[in-house]
């Protein structure tokens, strides 16, 4: 077991290499890790059950996303009290119990704060909902008079992110109420002190007991232009660009939203031992989204331009060298992440064929991936990922090269994105279906029971912890040596200088003393020279490395 014991209290200014720099953070979905009590979505005790695998895995810190109190209608990104753990997960003694013993493991703990909006359970808008227009208690949130001469038409004409329109009324209201995600996700009205003050309270209640960072859930969001005007664009998150790329539209990524950061990072350094935050914030050009990590607001955002790169040489590249330089700029550590729970897992993109695309999920009338390609450029992608200087995260499952529920029937999803998009959108549920631990046991294996909140397909038997853990070559196996060789050889604090590949199709470059080769395209190439230290394909009877592989190699 790696029992690498850390002091969480190192003062930045003593080492100015804070741990968030080149951390490698695995992301928990909590429902769907491991099930301690058999009813079929995962929990808090389950989590704490499975550390120790974590902690052979070699990461340095979880990143878990909610687990409050909600009626889960987005399964949990929509909370109904922000300082209680639903009983789907435990309780905030099990909380507690995991936090000390992934500290304990000399791992860290991030939990996800969702601000921009609530659920309609949440106290404030039933008080809402009770109260007339222009109440105080209407004010912490977006309501508004409709338009036409009854009012029957929405304020403006804001799209929902999920699809459909972005305002709803109550039954028997006269008002409508914002809402960017899911109806049963009201926005808050950030201008008003009461959502201010409350955040920074839930914060420190989380900080009090002793997480070490927040995943700052669609962190671009939460302030709008004023006079919330009409905008003809489409409110997406992956798309945010569309409106061009310095108007992404009047609900994201507005000047005043920075304010908010810098308020929580002075409330985060009162805190001892390097707490951090990392924004979710689907916005372009790099330039814009390194305002959020400036040296006064977050430590980290997420890389979503490397998510969205396709499997092709120049355009990684091209992607690795503005993220390295447009966070260098404000000085923040670049974040490389390449799936997440709403995203179709890479092992799959890469198997499409316009390999790398990001489909709204897939469907079993949808292009099926090739599974074993796409594997085999997964395995090859971690080498990657995990050779950049900057932060990695790794989404649950990855490291077993999981692929996506590709067949997944339509009675069995959840995700409100299918419903309000009539199922023209897929949806998120394909990547969110419950590990495999357990090739022969009932659901994996993912708890005592059968019982799984969606159905597992039938080949993640072949990706499941047994039948990976101590296989030579298994993926599992390879992302523990990538991490110990990653700690080893300190490739997270480096410097990337890229070396010129016999082929367009290959990119090669050092960090310190390491070598990566990867050969995206089909014909096998020669490695330079130096001492193979892992490849995620076995070289050819020349030596060479085949086609969508990779290598390492120790320069001296
Ligand atoms: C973020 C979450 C996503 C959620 C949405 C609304 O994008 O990652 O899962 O649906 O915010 O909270």
């Amino acid at each position: 077991m790696n029992m690498r014991t850390k002091d969480f209290t190192t003062p930045a200014a003593c080492t100015n290499l804070e741990w968030w720099r080149s951390a490698v953070i695995y992301q928990i979905y909590p429902r769907s890790f491991a099930d301690s009590d058999g009813d079929g979505i995962g929990d808090l005790p389950g989590i704490t059950a499975k550390l120790p695998y974590l902690g052979r895995l070699g990461i340095d810190a979880i990143w878990l996303s909610p687990f409050y109190l909600s009626p889960q209608a987005d399964a949990g990104y929509d909370v109904a009290d922000y300082r209680v753990v639903d009983p789907l997960f435990g309780t905030l003694d099990d909380f507690d119990r995991m936090l000390e013993q992934a500290h304990a493991l000399g791992m860290r703990v991030i939990v996800d704060l969702v601000p921009n909006h609530t659920s309609d359970e949440h106290a404030w808008f039933q008080a809402a909902l009770q109260s007339p227009p222009g109440s105080a208690e209407r004010a912490r949130y977006l309501f508004r008079d409709g338009k036409g001469a009854h009012g029957n038409l929405p304020p403006n004409n804001w799209q929902s992110v999920f699809g459909g329109n972005a305002w709803s009324r109550a039954p028997g209201d006269s008002q409508w109420y914002l809402h960017l995600f899911d109806r049963r996700q009201p926005d808050l009205n950030w201008d008003h002190p009461d959502v201010r003050s409350e955040f920074e309270d839930v914060l420190k209640f989380w900080l009090d007991r002793g997480v070490d960072g927040f995943r700052v859930d669609v962190a671009h969001g939460l302030v709008k232009a004023p006079g919330l005007p009409d905008w003809a664009g489409q409110a997406a998150m992956v798309e945010g660009t569309e409106g061009g790329d310095d108007n992404p539209g009047p609900m994201w990524d507005q000047e005043d939203v920075h304010e908010i950061y810098r308020s929580w990072r002075r409330l985060l350094d009162s805190y001892p031992g390097e707490r951090m935050m990392v924004a979710e914030a689907w916005i372009a050009p790099q330039a814009r989204l390194t305002r959020y990590i400036r040296p006064d607001e977050m430590q980290q955002a997420f890389n979503f331009d490397y998510l969205l790169t396709h499997w092709d040489a120049a355009e990684i590249k091209a992607v690795v060298d503005s993220s390295l330089a447009a966070s260098a700029a404000v000085g923040a550590p670049t974040t490389w992440v390449m799936s997440n729970h709403d995203s179709v897992r890479h092992t799959s993109r890469y198997g499409l064929s316009k390999p790398g695309a990001r489909p709204k999920g897939i469907a079993a009338d949808g292009e099926q991936p090739d599974e074993a390609l796409g594997l085999r450029r997964a395995r090859a992608a971690a080498f990657l990922t995990l050779a950049l200087p900057g932060s990695a995260y790794i989404y649950q499952g990855e490291e077993l090269g999981l692929p996506e529920h590709t067949t997944l029937e339509a009675h069995y999803r959840q995700d409100p994105a299918f419903f309000r998009t009539n199922g023209e959108e897929i949806g998120r549920d394909g990547c969110r279906v419950p590990l495999p631990w357990l090739a022969d046991a009932p659901s994996f294996g993912f708890g005592p029971s059968e019982k799984s909140w969606l159905p597992q397909p039938e080949n993640f038997a072949r990706y499941a912890v047994d039948r990976q853990e101590g296989v030579y070559g298994s993926t599992l196996e390879l992302y523990r040596q990538l991490l110990q060789l990653r700690h080893d050889y300190k490739l997270g604090n480096g410097q990337l200088r890229w070396q010129s590949g016999d082929s367009s199709d290959v990119l090669s470059f050092d960090n310190g003393t390491l070598c990566t080769v990867i050969n995206l395209g089909m014909r096998p190439v020669t490695l330079p020279p130096g001492r193979l230290l892992l490849s995620s394909e076995q070289r050819d009877a020349s030596g060479r490395l085949p086609g969508n592989a990779a290598a390492w190699l120790a320069l001296r």
